[in-house]
């Protein structure tokens, strides 16, 4: 995907595409992160949305103009050093723009988002494993046509949810709750709360819509859905999502759906 994002769902939708090959008229994403089950899926109508808003801006200007992003991401990429990296990582925090924000996410260590407690991204810079940008402009113009069916918004998800309306299709792919597990990508921590907001709106709309869930498997995540219309599959997953090798485990991820 065009942009690296710490929890990316490829594998779902690799090893699991009966789950995807459901009719339905709108496709909701309301934690679109990277966006790989879109992009993989490609919705004919579809809303999807983030609370981050410098990836929400990314995914705007990478649908409206893509040869321009990708000619002033390829223009950085080209003169990207260390020391570029960090005074370009500057720049993004004094004034933001989508083309900083996707430069900075191909090069930073691991393609992880992280800000401090002041909403500035503190990344440090990668090590180059193969090329910093494996795509072309045709590339971009390609998502730039699957984000043509898209409506794109930064919002929190339960403004997204409010969009539902029937035989709709929502992917909901929260940050993990878990102790120790990644799940801060900006300022904003995800909660247990949280999480219970959006279950019970998920119960709620699970009666007209058909929705998938993913998260870790964990008693206290299952015990949220209420009601017989719930199948609950728990799949094994490797993750490196802390970057290091000593990070690089299997989890039990919980796959919960009503169709
Ligand atoms: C596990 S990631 C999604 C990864 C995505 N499925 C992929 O394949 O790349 C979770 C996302 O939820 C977003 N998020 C966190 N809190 C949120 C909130 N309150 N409302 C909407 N999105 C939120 C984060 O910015 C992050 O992009």
């Amino acid at each position: 995907m065009i942009i690296k994002w710490a929890g990316s769902k490829k594998w779902l939708f690799k090893r699991h595409p009966h789950l995807f090959t459901i009719k339905y008229n709108t496709y909701f994403e309301p934690f679109l992160g990277g966006g790989s089950i879109f992009f993989l899926l490609r919705p004919k109508n579809a809303c999807i949305s983030d609370i981050n808003e410098h990836l929400i801006n990314c995914f705007k200007a990478l649908k409206e103009d893509p040869k321009s992003l990708y000619l002033d991401v390829k223009k950085l990429i080209d003169s990207h050093s260390e020391e570029t990296y960090y005074l370009r990582r500057d720049e993004f925090n004094r004034s933001p723009k989508p083309e900083l924000f996707l430069y900075l996410n191909r090069t930073c260590y691991n393609g992880i988002y992280r800000e401090n407690s002041s909403g500035k991204f503190n990344v440090p810079v990668g090590k180059r494993s193969s090329s910093w940008l494996p795509f072309s402009q045709d590339d971009f113009v390609y998502f730039s046509e699957v984000l043509s069916n898209a409506n794109i918004k930064q919002q929190s998800f339960l403004d997204t949810l409010s969009g539902v309306k029937e035989n709709d299709f929502i992917y909901v792919d929260p940050p993990y709750i878990k102790e120790n597990s990644f799940r801060e990508y900006g300022k904003d921590v995800f909660s247990p709360d949280d999480l219970g907001d959006l279950v019970s709106k998920l119960n709620e709309l699970s009666k007209n819509n058909k929705i998938l869930f993913s998260n870790f498997d964990l008693p206290n995540v299952r015990e949220l859905f209420v009601g017989p219309q719930w199948k609950f599959q728990s799949v094994e997953q490797a993750t490196n999502i802390s970057g290091t090798k000593k990070g690089r485990t299997k989890m039990k991820e919980v796959l919960i759906y009503n169709y």
